[in-house]
């Protein structure tokens, strides 16, 4: 080995090196390339190495010159590596651009039941006026359901036209007025609650029936409760539903578990009090049942009718969502047509 092959040999590797390096695309390419010129068994190193067979004294300069391209060499890869990092993270950038100005197609959304955002809405006019929720089961035992109702062994309710049993004395329960009577026998009054669910009674289906329907029942009891509590709640829940001008009045009924018993009107919300064809032209419209609560369930239910008295109500939901969004059938609240459901999206 020469002096002047050493020269030649470096001049081959340079050339290489650059021929190389315009082949190279990618990091892992760079990385081998470097291994192959630099590394400790690259081309460099092993020049470095048979430069024993020189001369001595033309070993310093042979050494500088390889070091030299060593350097150079070192530097261009460097400067390459800069290149490809750029290149690489100007690629990320555009591969994860996004174009904010892109227009799409909404996914389809679902939306809530009028049913549901009936219970919500007089969920929060309750609570906002001191009421617990409570709920009850739908499997429910004739104790609950009617004795302790007062509703007696013959009264017509009981008939299994009217209610599905499924034995003696385990029905589906049709009102949720039973959650009236396992609440007053587990909690001490005062009691403050109203509970929603859904009630069974062997209906025909038609615009205004259907076997499952949903109630929503209210109880307070206290020591000075009177029926004029009754009106004001009563009234409060008219306005709060369909605005201040509807107001509340109360017929003379008959409910087994109330005394006195009252059917309560709702101001027509259709016509305002003016008479229409929702209201048959009285101006008002029958929306729920309610009463002062018979002392004879009180004592029933474990509480002294000397000392406490109540209030009770009960409400069909599908009324109140069918006046409320001007619904005249009642079956279109179960079938579950996209159609009609998605006229209640509040978005
Ligand atoms: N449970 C009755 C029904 O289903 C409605 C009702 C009327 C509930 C008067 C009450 C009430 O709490 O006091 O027809």
């Amino acid at each position: 080995m020469a002096f002047s092959d050493i020269q030649e040999q470096l001049r081959a590797i340079r050339e290489e090196a650059e021929a190389q390096l315009q082949k190279v695309g990618d990091k892992p390419a760079l990385d081998a390339l470097k291994l192959k010129l630099l590394g400790k068994k690259g081309d460099l190193t092993a020049l470095l190495r048979s430069m024993g067979q020189l001369l001595p004294e033309e070993r310093p300069q042979a050494g500088q010159m390889i070091n030299a391209v060593r350097e150079e060499l070192t530097g261009k890869l460097e400067e390459f590596d800069a290149k490809l990092r750029k290149l690489e993270q100007e690629r990320k950038l555009e591969r994860e651009a996004i174009d904010v100005t892109e227009t799409r197609k909404r996914t389809p959304m679902g939306c809530i039941h009028p049913i549901s955002l009936v219970q919500e809405e007089l969920m929060r006019v309750f609570t906002s006026m001191g009421f617990d929720v409570v709920e009850g089961p739908e499997v429910e035992l004739d104790l609950y359901n009617f004795e302790l109702l007062n509703v007696p062994k013959n009264h017509p309710a009981r008939d299994a036209q009217d209610t599905f049993y499924i034995e003696d004395s385990i029905l589906l329960r049709s009102q949720t007025s039973p959650v009236q009577a396992r609440t007053m026998l587990t909690k001490k009054p005062p009691i403050r609650i109203i509970c929603p669910g859904r009630v069974y009674r062997a209906d025909e289906v038609d615009a205004t029936h259907s076997p499952v329907f949903h109630q929503m029942e209210g109880l307070v009891i206290d020591e000075d409760v009177t029926m004029a509590d009754l009106k004001g709640t009563l009234d409060a829940f008219a306005k709060a539903l369909y605005g201040e001008d509807v107001t509340t009045r109360f017929r003379p009924s008959f409910f087994p578990f109330t005394e006195p018993s009252a059917e309560v009107d709702l101001t027509c919300v259709n016509c305002h009090g003016k008479g229409c064809r929702v209201c048959k032209g009285t101006g008002w419209i029958e929306v729920l049942g309610a009463g002062m609560v018979n002392p004879k369930v009180l004592e029933m239910c474990g509480i002294d009718s000397k000392r406490y008295r109540g209030f009770a109500f009960g409400l069909g939901m599908e009324r109140i969502a069918m006046l409320r969004y001007g619904i005249t059938d009642m079956r279109l609240l179960y079938e579950n047509d996209v159609r009609f459901l998605s006229q209640f999206r509040d978005d």
